[in-house]
């Protein structure tokens, strides 16, 4: 097996890309046609593929392919690497969403495992004795910490559709924290950027630095014999010995030590969901995406279904028009989310109004094309009559048409930067995706209604969308991303750049990005468009932001018999393999 040089795939790029390069020669060619005069190269396999964010975890999942496993092996397989070996955002004390495509049944599912909100959280939980929202206590306390979903999320996955045993898939996970592995210099940015926050409690000292108290340098090994113990008994005792063994102990200890809410029963009680995908068609490909609690699905169909009507292949990739069209649409997706998106255990949403072909028409018709609707003139639309009724994202296919899409979190880089002492992991900061107070934005900026506000055991909105994509009934894209609120329009921007503009998926991975989220009312804009076509949108009302990058999108294309692997640039360790 073959050993992957970290971010093998892209050392070479420049940050700035030329976006004219990447534009693909015509439509009607498949991906494999289309590589060669290309400035970007997928990785290519004829057996399977992976794609995650950490090339230890692509190697692992690769190895598990190779020795015959399913993409569902390999997935949780890496799920629990990248837990060991991307600390600040793998994880097993958050959770996330994961969708299984299995060509033969033509079945699409998804495993929600996302955090719930202890039993004894309340609705102002977050707001002081004046009722204002106080970010520092959603985002930085152990109250802040949901409680986690991954350990049985994965669990469940592997149970129901792949065919190793949970100590199987975890005993690359726990080599990997008992051997250690080589640091790269992200792990070192990483932790120099967060400092303040990891030296903040003695469990995450002990967990992100030396014994003698100093950072570790590129080059040294990082072991974690803390979290090494703890996979180890999930592995011998099954996942339920971290909701009630030791773990649950020591995270009940944790959360009794600090004035924490999470209980033993919370953590008993916590179980992960199978749920239906949303669903839409966009110019003959069936789109698949995760449903609530996470807001992904229904808006990325949501602004497919209003760009649909365009034709976006001409206009071109980066053109002021698409960059236009896209931006209202995604404003008006972000308005809607703003209002009625939340856990449907818990409240009703018009989903079926927001991903119709109706509503969409609705949205539209108020789009003008040679200006840019300020976020004020747009209120949340009304779906009702058209009701019929640092994150981690990774991407895996095997031979055998099962595909898996998975994107799961602790919220921020480092979650809370609260380790459960003597268990060697980070918590979660999820109950920042709440809303703390009607109408105050979280960190991303999002601004929650009624719909998402705290309840025992209600599951936080989320943005993550575990995306699969398929044609003629095969699994054809496989796309998701970290990064917040820019979550949804990044995997739009992959979907569109594959199906639009016809591009291979490592030169629609790497092409630049936009986003805009309703509020606040700005166009956020990643290096690397052309200063005219920016000025062209200036001149028709949009405030532009230049962006430092948005999102990792590990995505994968099948066509033609081929696996075609795209590994995000914007990640210096992501890896793409193929078999
Ligand atoms: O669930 C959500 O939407 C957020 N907690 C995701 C956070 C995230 O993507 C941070 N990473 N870049």
């Amino acid at each position: 097996m073959r050993f992957p040089t970290p971010g093998r795939l892209h050392r070479a790029l420049a940050p700035r890309l030329l976006v004219g390069a990447l534009l693909a020669p015509s439509l009607a060619l498949g991906q494999s046609a289309i590589l060669e005069g290309e400035r970007f190269h997928p990785e290519v396999g004829t057996h399977g593929m992976v794609a995650t964010s950490h090339f230890l975890a692509s190697e692992v999942a690769h190895e598990v392919l190779a020795e015959g496993g399913n993409a569902v092996d390999a997935a949780v397989t890496a799920g629990f690497a990248l837990a060991v070996t991307q600390p600040r955002s793998g994880n097993i004390g958050g959770g996330g969403f994961m969708l299984i495509s299995d060509e033969a049944s033509g079945e699409v599912i998804a495993i929600d495992y996302r955090e719930t909100a202890p039993a004894g959280a309340t609705e102002t939980m977050f707001q002081d004795e004046d009722g204002n929202a106080v970010a520092e206590w959603s985002r930085f306390t152990h109250r802040a910490a949901g409680v986690p979903g991954t350990v049985a999320g994965l669990a469940l996955a592997l149970e129901e559709y792949g065919t190793l045993s949970l100590a199987e898939a975890l005993a690359p996970a726990i080599r990997l924290a008992e051997e250690g592995f080589t640091v790269p210099q992200r792990f070192v940015d990483g932790v120099a950027e967060a400092g303040e926050r990891l030296t903040r409690w003695d469990a995450t000292r002990a967990m992100f630095y030396k014994e003698d108290g100093s950072p570790y340098a590129v080059g040294e090994t990082f072991r974690q014999p803390d979290l090494a113990a703890t996979l180890q008994r999930i592995a011998e005792q099954g996942a339920r010995e971290f909701y009630e063994g030791e773990t649950a102990e020591l995270i009940v200890a944790e959360m009794q030590r600090h004035d924490g809410l999470i209980t033993r029963e919370d953590l008993a009680g916590y179980r992960p969901v199978i749920r239906e995908p949303s669903h839409g068609t966009y110019r003959g490909h069936d789109i698949y995406a995760m449903s609530p609690p996470s807001s992904g699905g229904a808006h990325i169909v949501q602004m497919l279904n209003i760009l649909e009507a365009y034709d976006i292949g001409a206009m071109g990739f980066g053109a002021a028009d698409t960059m236009h069209l896209m931006a209202e649409a995604m404003k008006r997706a972000y308005a809607d989310r703003a209002e009625y998106l939340g856990d449907t255990d818990f409240v009703e949403v018009p989903l079926d109004g927001i991903t119709s072909e109706g509503y969409a028409d609705a949205l539209r018709a108020g789009i003008a094309i040679d200006r840019a609707t300020p976020s004020d003139e747009i209120a949340a639309g009304d779906p009702a009559p058209f009701e019929s009724n640092e994150t981690t994202h990774f991407s895996i296919a095997d031979d055998d048409g099962l595909a898996v899409s998975n994107t799961y979190t602790i919220n921020f880089s480092y979650g809370s930067g609260i380790a459960v002492e003597g268990a060697g992991f980070l918590l979660n900061n999820e109950m920042d995706d709440f809303s703390a107070k009607p109408g105050v934005p979280n960190a991303y900026g999002l601004i929650g209604g009624e719909a998402n506000r705290i309840e025992p055991g209600k599951r936080m909105l989320s943005s993550m969308t575990p995306t699969i994509v398929k044609r003629d009934g095969e699994n054809y894209l496989i796309t998701g991303s970290p990064g917040g609120s820019r979550i949804i329009t990044t995997t739009l921007q992959v979907v569109m750049n594959v199906i639009d503009h016809g591009m291979n998926i490592q030169s629609a991975v790497s092409a630049p990005r936009l986003h805009h989220q309703w509020l606040p009312d700005e166009l956020r804009i990643e290096a690397g468009f052309s200063p005219d076509t920016l000025s062209l949108l200036e001149a028709r009302g949009h405030t532009l932001r230049q962006q430092s990058a948005m999102g990792a999108a590990q995505s994968i294309v099948i066509d033609d018999g081929r696996f075609y692997g795209g590994a995000d640039p914007r990640r210096a360790t992501s890896s793409a393999m193929g078999l």
